[in-house]
């Protein structure tokens, strides 16, 4: 389980101009480590990330996940199985349970409605968010414990890619701790790749790895 950049860029045609947010960038990330990307504003962090998820792909250069291009892989099929992102917003689903939120990806993939639920359960535990929460919906739940949620979903998805844009950006600073320690563990213990884009130095520095970027390149 590994991603690779290769001299990667990607530019935003417009009409009137061309914007290049990623300019030539390469690494090499390992499973294991928890990697954290700093830059100023309009740096071009999310732009990598994005094309990192598959969600675009690079205009020049590539990017290998497993070893394969995603220009290469069937990219929905990548981000439902190997590459999962955890936004700010923590992205749930209003109207679906804590639990429902959790299982969602596994129904998607057609797991039995017994297993999903034993799953999902299992990752809420591992959250730390107690058996009662399962019935909540995300509207009720602060936003340390929604974000927990989009990191059990996670969990249950069982990436072992994760990516994270700003994911404590809402959280004060006990519960971001809280959250980088969650992602910390998925790397260490569960050899998980843990990429995050942060502006928090606090972040940064519980990472193992700390690349800074700055005009869409590493500085
Ligand atoms: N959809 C878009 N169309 C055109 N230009 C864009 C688009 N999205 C981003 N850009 C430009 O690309 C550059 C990189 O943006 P990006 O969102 O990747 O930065 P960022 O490092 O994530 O910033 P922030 O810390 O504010 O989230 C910026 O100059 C931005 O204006
Ligand atoms: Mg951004």
């Amino acid at each position: 389980m590994s991603i690779s950049l290769k001299n990667v860029s990607y530019s935003y045609k417009g009409k009137f101009q061309t914007v290049k947010a990623v300019n030539g960038v390469s690494y090499d990330f390992e499973a294991g480590k928890c990697y954290a990307i700093i830059g100023k504003s309009g740096s071009g962090k999310t732009t990598l990330l994005s094309l990192m998820a598959g969600l675009d792909l690079p205009t020049e250069g590539e990017i290998l996940v497993n070893g394969k291009p995603t220009a290469e892989w069937n990219r929905n099929q990548m981000r439902r199985d190997e590459v999962s992102v955890i936004y700010q917003n923590y992205n749930l689903f209003p109207l679906l349970t804590v639990q429902e939120n959790i299982r969602y990806p596994l129904d998607l993939k057609g797991m039995p409605r017994k297993e999903a639920v034993a799953l999902a359960k299992e990752v809420r535990g591992r959250v730390e968010l107690p058996e009662n929460y399962d019935k909540r919906l995300p509207a009720h739940l602060s936003g340390g414990e929604q974000q927990r949620v989009a990191i059990a979903r996670t969990l249950a998805q069982g990436c072992k890619i994760i990516l994270a844009d700003e994911p404590t950006g809402n959280l004060d600073t006990a519960t971001t701790m809280n959250v980088v320690e969650i992602l910390r563990s998925l790397a260490h213990n569960d050899g998980c790749t843990v990429i995050i884009v942060t502006h928090d130095p606090a972040v940064a520095e519980l990472s193992d790895v700390v690349l800074q970027m700055r005009d869409g390149k590493w500085v």
